[in-house]
């Protein structure tokens, strides 16, 4: 088995894999009933909230775009908070409905800042929703001003959508102490689940705002899928084995305790950083926003970013991930988020210091 080392889909322990092995169940019988409310339990308490928590089969671009075309209506002005490729979905998304987003970039490696979102609000009191991504995976920096951005955004009366698809079950992300509207999560990131089920938390002022969006919907309809999860099911064919997975990764996470498996993440995400420098490499994040799910790391000069990667491979067994869009070639990514000890970022770290030496370097 290769180390896989990139932030998503990550690796699954072989129990969870198992778990999805088991015989198909009816959909619409009690079985499923009772696996779906365990389920939906648990994971509102991962996402401490006690808001509705929509289970859709989807990957998480789905819970995106359920978070769009439930909230923004045609003609509707909204801010995208960008600091990277993922941000940048948002926005796409939204032109796709017909909404009108105003981008705030931030450079990439760095990010969001508050008091900017707060400008960019005054500037334009037309403004109906901010979107905002928690953890960028494509460049390895935590938008650590979440809560500040959720003040700024609801001081002005505005909903706050985020994606925390790659933070959210590896770090605390509290939606009702954060009071976030709108929050998509996905089982292929820190839930050690394999890529089918993406989740979407709704507040009250998020139900308040789909009623009166003009936007066509179907299969992504929340309030569809709210009024079938109430029934014990979904309003489509779920993806049945990935849940009987997500259902054992819950046992797991629960077992080992959030507050211990927040600690991990930091904790192994220090050791990643420490060791990549030691390594001589240089970090892509700006110090203090370093991301503690996955580490951007800059391709050293005189080293071909896909001859780092396939060394990487081939020779010794760890995938890592490669740069997004014009981060094609200047930077890698080192995922260290869901399953993941400190055997495998040793490994990873050790399969990099002989990538570097095979490549001439170190
Ligand atoms: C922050 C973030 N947003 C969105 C996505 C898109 O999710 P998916 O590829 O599951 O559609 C990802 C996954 O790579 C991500 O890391």
């Amino acid at each position: 088995m290769p180390n896989l080392r990139i932030p998503g889909p990550t690796p699954v322990p072989s129990e969870v894999a198992q778990a999805g092995t088991a015989e198909m169940i009816n959909h619409r019988g009690p079985e499923f009933a009772v696996l779906l409310e365990r389920i939906t339990d648990r994971a509102k308490r991962v996402y401490q909230t006690d808001d509705f928590l929509a289970v859709l089969s989807a990957s998480g671009t789905g819970g995106m775009e359920a978070a769009v075309s439930n909230h923004i209506s045609p003609g509707d002005h909204v801010l995208v908070v960008t600091v990277g490729v993922f941000g940048e979905r948002f926005t796409q998304l939204v032109q796709a409905y017909g909404g009108e987003p105003t981008e705030l970039s931030f450079e990439y490696g760095t990010a969001a800042d508050a008091n900017r979102v707060d400008k960019a609000l005054a500037a334009d009191p037309d403004i109906r929703a901010v979107l905002f991504t928690h953890n960028e995976t494509s460049t390895g920096v935590a938008n650590v001003q979440l809560k500040e951005i959720a003040e700024a955004a609801h001081g002005r009366d505005k909903l706050i959508i985020v994606d925390a698809i790659s933070s959210l079950s590896s770090l605390p992300v509290p939606v009702d102490e954060y009071d976030l509207d709108v929050v998509v999560s996905g089982s292929q990131k820190g839930w050690m689940v394999p890529p089918g089920i993406a989740f979407v938390s709704v507040s009250d002022r998020a139900w308040e705002a789909a009623e009166r969006c003009t936007t066509p919907r179907f299969y992504f309809d929340l309030k569809r899928a709210k009024e079938s999860q109430e029934t014990g099911q979904t309003p489509w064919t779920p993806a049945v084995s990935v849940l009987f997975q997500l259902d054992h990764a819950l046992d797991m996470m629960f077992e080992e305790g959030l507050e211990q498996i927040y600690d991990r993440h930091r904790r192994l995400a220090r050791r990643v950083r420490d060791g990549v420098r030691a390594l001589g490499l240089d970090l892509f994040a700006a110090e203090g926003v370093e991301s503690d799910t996955v580490t951007a790391i800059k391709v050293p000069e005189g080293i071909e970013a896909r001859a780092l990667l396939s060394t990487a491979r081939e020779q010794f067994d760890t995938v890592f991930a490669g740069g997004q869009r014009t981060l094609n070639g200047k930077i890698f990514r080192f995922g260290h988020l869901g399953y993941v000890t400190d055997e495998h970022v040793d490994d990873g770290l050790k399969a990099l210091e002989s990538t570097l030496k095979q490549l001439g370097r170190g």
